[in-house]
């Protein structure tokens, strides 16, 4: 019999990675939270409809990423390729869209993309979503907050904000046409995939990664010289207030995203560190969405992180989130363990910031010290026969060369508090 293996694309996140995902996570809550954003929980499928109409029938997503089937009911339903539609869905759904309302969410989205470093079949987004505020000052604090968060992680110096405004959908329209217009005189030019968008969805030839077409891209008309006046307005005070924050971006008259909904501000966070792969975040403005799903106009911004891709930047750094345990219990017969495994449950409830292992399975002391140490535990604790005859135990260091002693209840105890202070020095 052959073993079962992941589905293609799908991944594992094994034990010893998951250290890093939850310090990532905890970054998150602790910075978003700290923005006064409240988190939302929506269901992984939707009507293929909802993903159809606001990410765009003619985006990569739509045409040929989405996981859509039809359940028992003959209902067109799609597990989610990203977080917005689902998270306008519900705000509008629940009436949440009367004031400024802040949401974030974290879980996976499901894209059938060809697989390869950094882009998978099912991946995780941490997403930031703001309605209700159309002035620039809702974009330049989304940044700002991601900023916070790169910070957290250290990885600030590796990552640079690209910024573009695509304008309002009328100025886009306009900019289209003048867009076809001039890559017709060139088609030939064009790798296919561009030749094909050209009907389609023409702005995406902007950001094509083919050399050639890129050669044909530099000479089409700008972006910038068909823009609306309020746009120009809004993007000239972005930039601004994000000069005052010191944060500094390049400009990517290119910048265009997959996906439809967007207006006015575009951006992305990207690293030379990940290959082809680059982009770890991406947003924008997407004042449109909340009125096309039924509920009243409403502006809204918002962002969304890969994990995936902000683990492996934090892997090539050599982070390391590990936590060893502080204490492993060893026992040398099963008299000893009734009482270690008793003494174990105690410090666990009277020292909630310590971690403590209890040896399980038996085995020689020598065989059990052996798994303490790899273990990575600072101490082990250690009850024997005489241990249990004068009602004490010995604590012994695992990683310094400091001398094992005997400890009674008290001396315990201090010993105890003094490990789980360090343990929270440490932790912060
Ligand atoms: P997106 O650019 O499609 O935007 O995805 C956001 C991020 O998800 C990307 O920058 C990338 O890091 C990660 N990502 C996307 N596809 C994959 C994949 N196949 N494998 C691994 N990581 C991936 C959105 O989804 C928008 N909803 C963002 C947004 C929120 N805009 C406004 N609000």
């Amino acid at each position: 019999m052959g073993q079962y293996r992941a589905v293609r694309g799908m991944v594992d996140v094994l034990p010893d990675e998951t250290p890093l995902w939850q310090m990532l996570e905890q970054t998150a809550r602790d910075v978003i939270g700290a923005h006064g954003y409240s988190e939302i929980r929506t269901p992984l499928v939707e009507r293929t409809e909802l993903f159809a109409r606001s990410i765009g029938e003619v985006t990569d997503i739509v045409e040929k990423e989405m996981y859509s089937f039809a359940d028992r009911n003959d209902e067109g339903l799609s597990l989610r390729p990203e977080g917005t539609a689902s998270t306008v869905r519900a705000m509008v759904q629940h009436n949440l869209i009367q004031s400024a309302q802040r949401v974030w969410y974290m879980g996976p989205m499901f894209r059938y993309e060809r697989p390869q470093k950094g882009r998978q079949r099912q991946f995780h987004q941490l997403g930031v979503e703001a309605f209700g505020v159309p002035t620039p000052d809702q974009d330049a604090e989304l940044l700002l907050l991601c900023r916070q968060w790169w910070k957290r992680l250290g990885i600030d110096d590796v990552v640079t904000l690209e910024l573009n405004t695509i304008g309002s959908a009328e100025s886009r329209h306009a900019y289209k046409g003048a867009l076809t217009a001039y890559l017709r005189q060139h088609v030939e030019s064009l790798d296919e995939d561009s030749q094909r968008r050209l009907e389609t969805n023409p702005l995406r030839i902007l950001d094509s990664k083919s050399a050639a077409t890129q050669n044909v891209v530099t000479g089409a008309p700008a972006m910038a010289a068909f823009l609306d006046d309020e746009s120009k307005a809004h993007h000239d005070q972005l930039c601004e207030l994000l000069g005052q924050a010191g944060l500094s971006f390049v400009a990517n008259p290119n910048l265009v995203r997959g996906l439809d909904y967007y207006n006015k501000t575009v951006f992305e966070w990207t690293t030379d560190r990940l290959g082809a792969q680059a982009t770890v975040c991406g947003g924008g403005r997407y004042d449109g969405m909340v009125g096309q799903f039924g509920g009243n106009a409403t502006p809204a911004a918002g962002f969304a992180a890969g994990l995936e891709r902000l683990i492996m930047l934090l892997q090539t750094l050599e982070a390391d989130a590990t936590e060893p345990p502080d204490l492993y219990v060893i026992s040398a017969d099963s008299n000893a363990l009734s009482r270690a495994m008793l003494e174990a449950d105690r410090i666990r409830t009277e020292f909630p910031g310590l971690r403590v292992v209890q040896h399980l399975g038996g085995g020689s002391l020598k065989s059990q010290f052996k798994r303490a140490d790899k273990s990575g535990a600072s101490w082990a604790m250690v009850y024997g026969p005489d241990e249990l005859a004068q009602g004490t135990v010995t604590v012994k260091p695992l990683r310094t060369n400091e001398e094992q002693t005997s400890l009674g209840r008290g001396a315990l105890n201090d010993f105890l508090h003094r490990l789980e202070r360090l343990a929270s020095d440490i932790e912060e």
